[in-house]
């Protein structure tokens, strides 16, 4: 008797979504992952968690063995859109100033990076995963079928992160806006480790001129485009 050989397992589907600091990728990417009942990956979150737990622990964010070190023993989990850390929800000591750019420091460690691919590849489960960062086309899951480049201009991601503070009654100071997210795209572009790049396969979308709604249907659109081929 022939025993036909088993059918390769078909993998599954990852949608990559990259793209600089306040483009708006988390609300587009949030929105294209409901669409499609997929899960949603935030990888900017785990390097935030990263800077909150090594801040808590008076861990220099220069200090790449230390950092790495720490974010080993972290139990980092996401339930319903929340960010727990070891059983406590964090989801809004993450998004504070001050530990987007002590996430933007900590990233910058090569060892650090390799500590966090594991849990990143362990969130593609069927039926798909939206992936959303800096180097998830490039790094993470290169055989995404759909990559995603997502940008706007400084000024336009500085006028969106303004509103965005005010919308919140937080201090907004547009000026200072613009210079951090200089730095920050001159660190997440000008690391040697994963640094923030365009896939050579990935679509750009610049989204200056588009409505979230317009963003989300383009890639929808492409999506289905690439699953019908
Ligand atoms: O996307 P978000 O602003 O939450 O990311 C915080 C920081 O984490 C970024 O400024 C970037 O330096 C870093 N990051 C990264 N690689 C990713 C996601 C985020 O280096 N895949």
């Amino acid at each position: 008797m022939i025993t036909p050989a088993p059918s390769p397992q078909p993998l599954v589907p990852v949608i990559a979504i990259d793209g600089p600091s306040a483009s708006g990728k988390g609300t587009v990417a949030q929105l294209v992952a409901d669409a499609l009942s997929f899960h949603y990956l935030d990888s900017g979150a785990l390097y935030r968690v990263v800077a909150y737990a090594t801040h808590q622990n008076n861990i220099d964010w220069d200090d790449a063995t230390a950092v790495a070190a720490c974010a080993k023993t972290l139990h980092i989990q996401f339930k319903h859109g929340q960010v727990f850390l070891n059983d406590t929800d964090i989801s809004d000591q993450i998004r504070t100033e001050t530990i987007g750019k002590g996430a933007s420091r900590v990233a910058v460690h090569a060892v650090l990076r390799a500590a966090l691919v594991d849990l990143q590849h362990s969130f593609r489960t069927a039926p798909g995963l939206l992936a959303d960062g800096r180097d998830m086309g490039t790094v993470i899951f290169p055989d995404a079928v759909l990559k995603i480049f997502l940008t706007a201009t400084t000024e336009t991601r500085a006028k969106r992160r303004h509103q965005q503070l005010l919308g919140k009654h937080q201090p907004a100071d547009y000026q200072a806006i613009l210079q951090d997210l200089h730095t920050r795209d001159a660190r997440d572009k000008g690391r040697a480790s994963a640094p923030l790049i365009m896939a050579e396969d990935a679509i750009l979308l610049e989204t200056d001129n588009l409505t979230i709604t317009e963003a989300v249907d383009f890639i929808l659109l492409n999506y289905q485009q690439k699953m019908c081929k």
